[in-house]
């Protein structure tokens, strides 16, 4: 044989040898380079290769949608921002999300900015991750027993019936995230309808949703209910992010969608009633990169500078056609409306409680007519809220004033507290508060229910505190403490318009 014969056979034999040897080594070097990427302290199993199978072309639409929304998102310093990967897409179930404990496996769409949670029909035990500092969850079960469960894992929450979901007490774009576990619903397909409208309808611009426990009913069916119209698929599979803006051909939910405190709701979100969100032409999300472009990494937590940076004007015209309470008081009194419900730097004059909180006396906090979430605000700026076990807000004139608390990344419900609470039964809180709202109250027969319906989730031991402007209000209320409730208590008056009603049990 030739020299070059022998070396053509030689070169042969490298590259035979060679191709033999990778492809027998092609699952250790697929996990090294492209897989398996080694996750940093904190970051949970199911980051290691638990790859999502490709399935009807949805991978690819992944890719892009993240890859753009990842870009537009950019923010210095931001750990959870990633452009240039397509992350590991793990499945999400409700065991994943379950064991998920730091926000950065919660994948790229969720920023640092993202703090509200609402989980939705998630059962009786607590998400982890929404636990950690920078989260502001509740849980809105499915039961009394779920509720109650999860109230003593420290998890805020109330409770309505399956079929009540199509109602929830949430305003328009009242969540950054939101965790649906669809298993209860996917058996009706109009209520999964239903529940889906409303979940999105409650889903901030650019926020967040995932849905648990639809692997049997995938993707591809939510594209066929309308509520798809508003979202795009995100990074992790079964996660979706809402779009910005109206989306076309898709009519908007009447007077903000939810049930207004005094009243009917104005449309039932059926499978003929699909609607979204109205918003007015000049909302800016606070993901919207002009607003976010303004946090920044700094000593001042984002929490805290969300209470800064959201864009004022856009609570001003929260219902299409309708003046709401926002605009009238914004523009009647506009010192008192940013002192009390949109400063930067909320402070709850009536609010002294503060050391009650350090000592550990109040664990389990509950503010009644909480309004735009000044309290939460206060709490937050004085980082009380961590101390505290669960924290409950509810009650607003309408829909304007719960979008404040939405867009500083709180959540509040809406409730009259003339009715029965959708509290469970065995919830019970250390502290009730309530100021500036009493003199809504008609007649001493609608303070005795306002007592019956507070005193029934106040601990033994606990405390309920009211204060007002003096007025009329007060003589109402004095006797509706002395007949009108079930309840032991002890009263004292600090000033002629306050109350300090203590529980005995
Ligand atoms: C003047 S605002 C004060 C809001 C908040 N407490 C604050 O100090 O910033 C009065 C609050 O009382 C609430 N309120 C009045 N009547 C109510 C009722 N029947 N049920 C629930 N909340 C009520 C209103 O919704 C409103 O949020």
């Amino acid at each position: 044989m030739s020299f070059f014969g022998r070396l053509g056979l030689f070169l042969a034999g490298v590259l035979t040898g060679t191709i033999t040897t990778i492809y027998a080594l092609r699952h250790v070097l697929l996990q090294r380079f492209f897989v398996r990427q080694t996750p940093r302290s904190g970051d949970v199993e199911h980051w290691s290769g638990h790859v999502e199978p490709k399935r009807d072309g949805l991978r690819a639409k992944h890719t892009d949608v993240s890859t753009a929304i990842a870009g537009a998102q950019q923010n210095p310093g931001d750990v959870s921002m990633s452009t240039t990967r397509e992350p590991p897409q793990p499945a999400w179930s409700s065991g994943d999300l379950r064991r998920c404990t730091a926000r950065s496996c919660l994948g790229p769409n969720v920023t640092s900015i993202h703090r509200s949670v609402l989980l939705l029909a998630t059962g009786p035990s607590r998400f982890s991750v929404f636990h950690t500092a920078g989260f502001f969850p509740l849980y809105v079960s499915t039961t009394d027993e779920d509720a109650a469960a999860l109230f003593n894992q420290s998890a805020s929450g109330i409770w309505f019936p399956v079929d009540h979901f199509w109602d929830l007490p949430f305003v328009d774009f009242a969540a950054d995230l939101i965790a649906l576990d669809v298993a209860p619903f996917v058996s009706n397909r109009t209520m999964l309808s239903e529940v889906l409208t409303e979940t999105v309808r409650m889903l901030a611009q650019l926020g967040v949703l995932f849905l648990l426990g639809g692997e049997e009913f995938p993707n591809l069916a939510l594209e066929q209910l309308g509520a798809a119209k508003q979202l795009e698929p995100g990074a992790m599979r079964q996660s979706f992010v809402r779009k910005l803006g109206l989306v076309p051909d898709l009519p908007t939910c009447p007077n903000c969608g939810m049930t207004p405190m005094m009243g009917q709701r104005h449309q039932r979100p059926s499978p003929q009633n699909l609607c979204q969100a109205w918003v007015q032409p000049d909302y800016l999300s606070i993901f919207d990169p002009e607003v976010r472009g303004k946090f920044e990494a700094s000593s001042e937590s984002w929490e805290l500078q969300r209470l800064r940076l959201w864009h004022r004007p856009n609570v001003l015209d929260s219902r299409e056609e309708v003046k709401n309470w926002v605009k009238k008081v914004s523009t009647s009194d506009r010192a008192w409306y940013n002192d009390n419900y949109v400063s930067s730097e909320p402070n709850k004059r009536e609010w002294r409680f503060s050391q009650l909180i350090t000592e550990g006396k109040v664990k389990r906090l509950l503010d009644a007519g909480a309004g735009s979430c000044t309290l939460e605000g206060t709490l937050r700026r004085q980082r009380l809220l961590s101390k505290l076990d669960v924290y409950l807000a509810f009650g607003a004139y309408d829909c304007s004033m719960l979008r404040i608390c939405a867009e500083r990344g709180a959540l509040s419900f809406q409730q009259n507290w003339l009715k029965q609470m959708p509290i469970c039964a065995s919830c019970k809180f250390d502290l009730i508060f309530q100021v500036e709202g009493l003199h809504h109250n008609k007649d001493v027969e609608a303070h005795g229910l306002f007592l019956q319906n507070m005193l029934s989730h106040l601990a033994c031991g606990g405390l309920l505190y009211v204060q007002d402007g003096f007025g009329p209000w007060v003589e109402m209320f004095h006797q509706a403490l002395t007949s009108q409730h079930d309840y032991k208590v002890k009263v004292k008056q600090q000033l002629k318009d306050d109350f300090y009603i203590h529980r005995l049990c």
